[in-house]
């Protein structure tokens, strides 16, 4: 079952993202994990692979059965409305799968009955009993941890202890070997620490057999030999990474070609599956492991997962209308690392469109072509002698290659960006320490102006061809204004020397690459489309803002140093304390404080506090009290004094 390769035969490279649960809300979070994918796949493209990239959807379960007939539509229409949508929008992701997998599909489930009949047949896969908490109206199983308050989480009514047959697959028993497994394969999971949560989680602590039909709903693929049951869950999908290429059918190629996958990209939240139940599925089964499990955050919105409850999502599509794909998959890659959680905002959205896209990227493009057009009538020159700046970019240009392909081939596209960003900053940087505009103006100098202009240009070829996985229309549109075109100057060969773009090409400044955009404008905007923050679950420390106030009224306040040279409590009542107070030269005050609980008498004698010095006297529990003292309290109701951190006289005034 190994893979072999001809010499004449290009290495391959299979890459998946996890089959998606047919959700009527797609979200920018679900983007996340295709767009990543799709780089990658493009990368490897690039980089002269055979590649495979795979993705699907995972439309069988009990949730479904049910949404289909509170529709009144059947299961499979009701799935093929959603899997409609989710196809356009990976259209419009411009995402470059090879096929899409749906587990609805024929092809998939005669593939998943032979493995469940195979493991079962081999005793991996056995017979027992499920036992749950059964809700009778919604004809359901429950586990304990999924109960609301002991009641059925679905409708509230009481849930009974039953029990039903059940399947089980034996994954105790390959504890010991999956250990090894990690250990021998230290690349198979990442990141890294992602292997140690679930040695430490959820193997050491002993493996659960896992149950693997159903016989309570009736929406999912028939084990073929005991129609009574479905397959349930983890099994079916699971096996989408291989019935995909035709794995034990007439016609295996795909399988023979692609198998092991290189990488199964997937959220930190199903590394457990694919890192436990995977392995040993393909272990027992006697075939070759996939490479590597690559487990990538997820993107928050208001602090929560986006997709966690209803309204906590964002709309790609709404986002690809206003700013177009290639902003949106810049700023997905680019503003985490892959392994990381990101908030998402609108604000770090635009802020990234104007500095990075329209700014850096574009000015730099827009500015190059321009000052061919006009000191060369837009027919690049040959470069001609170097000088330091101009080695400084060709060696900064070479360095940038290699470091990104290190940091592509480990999948962190973050720091790829952030290292060809670099070189971008350096290009532009590279116009003002020449100054073009100056050598324009000397004659005896337009060589020089020629090497300058050379650099750039191709300075930024390189950089285009570099961009490929990440943005699909940029890097055609700099092509269109530097005169070239796709093939031999942007493929990965390419970047490898510089100069490769030929003197004489025709430069032609184009549309601005990304629109500068206004961004206060666009917030208000954008706040109308985006759901609205959850009520926090406490109040705001400090409570909202109070309205402003003009300097003239702060000014009315007569704040002043006084020590506290007296301090009892206040008889029958438990929170007041009576203080005595030098303010110098203003003489002595009687103040009562609510501070009794925060602090004792003993404590405040010989304290400076900052006393409110003209605030009108009021009488409590039958006491003058001449002003207040300042504290701090927080919701928590602990109270801290407020002082000076130094020594000053009594009376001092507080400004
Ligand atoms: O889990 N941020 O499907 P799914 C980042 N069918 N990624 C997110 C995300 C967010 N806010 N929300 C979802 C399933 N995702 C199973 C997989 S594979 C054999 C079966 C990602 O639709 C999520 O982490 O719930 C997962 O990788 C993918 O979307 C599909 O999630
Ligand atoms: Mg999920």
């Amino acid at each position: 079952m190994r893979k072999e390769r001809m010499n004449t035969m290009k290495d391959t490279f299979y890459i998946t993202t996890p089959i998606y649960y047919p959700s009527a809300s797609l979200h920018i979070g679900h983007t996340y994990c295709t767009v990543a994918a799709d780089t990658m796949a493009r990368y490897k493209r690039l980089r002269g692979y055979d590649v495979y990239f795979l993705t699907g959807t995972d439309e069988h379960g009990q949730k479904i059965e049910r949404k289909a007939a509170e529709k009144g539509v059947t299961p499979q229409q009701y799935v093929d409305d959603i899997v409609d949508g989710i196809q356009k929008l990976w259209k419009r992701m411009e995402i470059t799968n090879n096929d899409f997998l749906r587990t609805t599909q024929p092809r998939h489930q005669k593939v998943v009955q032979k493995i469940f009949r195979q493991l079962y047949e081999q005793g991996d896969i056995y017979k027992g009993k499920y036992e749950g908490w059964y809700c009778t109206p919604c004809e359901s199983f429950w586990t304990e941890t999924q109960l609301k308050d002991g009641k059925c989480p679905d409708c509230g009514r009481p849930v009974e202890r039953t029990q039903e047959d059940a399947y089980f697959m034996k994954l105790s028993k390959y504890a010991d070997w999956l250990l090894e497994y990690y250990d021998q394969h230290p690349d198979f999971i990442q990141p890294e620490s992602r292997k140690n949560e679930m040695i430490n989680n959820f193997i050491k602590p002993g493996l659960e057999d896992l149950c693997v039909s159903r016989t309570s709903f009736k929406w999912g693929i028939p084990v073929d030999f005991d129609p009574d049951h479905v397959v349930y869950v983890w099994v079916d999908a699971l096996s989408n990474y291989i019935s995909a290429l035709g794995y034990d059918t007439d016609d295996d190629s795909l399988y023979q070609k692609y198998w092991p996958a290189d990488i199964h990209l997937v959220g930190k939240e199903i590394v457990r599956f694919h890192t436990i139940i995977w392995p040993i599925m393909l272990h027992a089964l006697n075939l070759p492991q996939p490479k590597q499990i690559f487990g990538h955050g997820w993107l928050v919105l208001n602090g929560m997962k986006m997709g966690k409850s209803t309204g906590n999502v964002v709309d790609p599509d709404a986002l690809i209308d206003r700013y177009g794909v290639d902003a949106i998959r810049y700023f997905l890659l680019r503003e985490m690392p892959l392994g990381a959680d990101g908030e998402f905002s609108n604000k770090a959205l635009l802020t990234r469109i104007n500095a990075d896209l329209a700014n850096d990227l574009g000015n730099l493009v827009s500015r190059t072509a321009a000052m061919v057009e006009k000191y060369f009538d837009g027919v690049l020159p040959a470069c001609g002698e170097l000088n330091d700046t101009d080695r400084a970019i060709r060696d900064l240009a070479g360095q940038t290659v290699t470091r990104y392909a290190q940091l592509m081939d480990g999948m962190q596209f973050a720091v790829a960006l952030q290292e060809l960003w670099k070189l971008v900053s350096e290009l532009n940087r590279y116009i003002d320490l020449n100054a073009p505009w100056a050598l324009a103006k000397d004659e005896a100098q337009k060589e020089r102006l020629g090497t300058v202009m050379y650099h750039l240009a191709e300075g930024i070829r390189i950089v285009s061809v570099l961009l490929t996985p990440f943005l699909c229309h940029t890097p055609r549109a700099i092509w269109a204004q530097l005169g070239m075109s796709e093939g031999e100057l942007t493929d990965w060969a390419s970047v490898q020397a510089f100069g490769k773009l030929p003197a004489g090409s025709v430069l032609k400044k184009g549309e601005n690459l990304f629109p500068r955009i206004d961004i206060e404008k666009e917030l208000s905007e954008l706040q109308a489309l985006m759901p609205p923050a959850p009520a926090p679950a406490k109040a705001p420390e400090g409570g909202p803002l109070k309205p402003q106030i003009e300097y003239d009224d702060f000014a009315k306040l007569d704040l002043r140093l006084a020590k506290v040279t007296a301090c009892e409590k206040v008889p029958k009542a438990d929170k007041l304390l009576q203080l005595t107070l030098d303010v110098g030269t203003l003489g002595t005050r009687t103040v009562v404080s609510g501070i009794a609980k925060h602090y004792t008498p003993e404590e405040m004698v010989g304290k400076t506090v900052v006393l409110v010095a003209n605030l009108k006297p009021a009488k409590l529990r039958g006491i003058l009290s001449e002003g207040m003292i300042l504290a701090a309290v927080d919701s928590e109701g602990t109270l801290k004094l407020v002082s000076v951190d130094g020594e000053l006289a009594d009376g001092v005034s507080v400004s």
